[in-house]
């Protein structure tokens, strides 16, 4: 579908979980949960867009997403984002072989993982994405409909967005896979 709708996507990718697998079928889990540590926004292109993205505590069970974009130049089809999960163990995060790679435009977006922009609070509804300002709040993410049999532990999820080869943003999110069962054994 869209591809800034697709950045928002890639960003909740990022900010509440992970995508261990490489297409998107129906997925039902129970297994586990994620938890977001933080996040960090290395680097975006000014020359296509500036924006704030913000996961911040308002209860505590509850956070909530904000993120809005200028983007400042069309963004089109000739995109492409890469996302690599590093683990966490003896003491950093290592790569373990997990690299996904996908272009923009070419992922409908229906509840895949869960996820359903259509019940999000977004204006962010074209691809290509002409010029202007948006934003994404409350995503509605249903983590049942994560991958199941995720690895546990740490994790640190990188993710580059490049236009025509062309670095437009890089970012890492952090997060925690917990067994539901506080009885399973984990062994990192
Ligand atoms: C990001 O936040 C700053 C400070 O609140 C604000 O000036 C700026 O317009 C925001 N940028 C976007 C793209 O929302
Ligand atoms: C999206 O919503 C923002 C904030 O309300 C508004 O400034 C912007 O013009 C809207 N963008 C589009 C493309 O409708
Ligand atoms: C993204 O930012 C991190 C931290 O600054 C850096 O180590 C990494 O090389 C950057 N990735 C790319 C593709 O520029």
């Amino acid at each position: 579908m869209q591809f800034v709708m697709r950045n928002i996507h890639i960003v909740y990718y990022f900010v509440l979980f992970s995508t261990f697998a490489c297409d998107f079928p129906q997925y039902f889990q129970n297994d586990y949960v994620v938890k977001y540590e933080r996040h960090l926004v290395h680097f975006y292109n000014e020359k296509y867009i500036r924006y704030n993205l913000t996961y911040s505590k308002v209860s505590k069970t509850s956070r909530r997403l904000l993120f809005t974009v200028d983007v400042l130049q069309e963004i089109g089809t000739n995109a492409k984002f890469v996302l690599e999960a590093l683990k966490f163990t003896s003491n950093e995060y290592r790569r373990f072989g997990f690299r996904h790679e996908e272009h923009p435009c070419s992922f409908t977006f229906t509840d895949s993982f869960g996820f359903s922009y259509k019940n999000s609070d977004t204006n962010l509804t074209t691809c290509p994405t002409k010029k202007g300002t948006y934003y994404l709040r409350d995503p509605n993410l249903d983590q049942s409909r994560f991958p199941p049999f995720v690895p546990r532990g740490r994790f640190m999820l990188n993710g580059c967005i490049y236009v025509d080869d062309a670095l437009l943003t890089n970012i890492s999110v952090y997060i925690k896979i917990v067994p539901t069962n506080p009885l399973e054994v984990v062994i990192n």
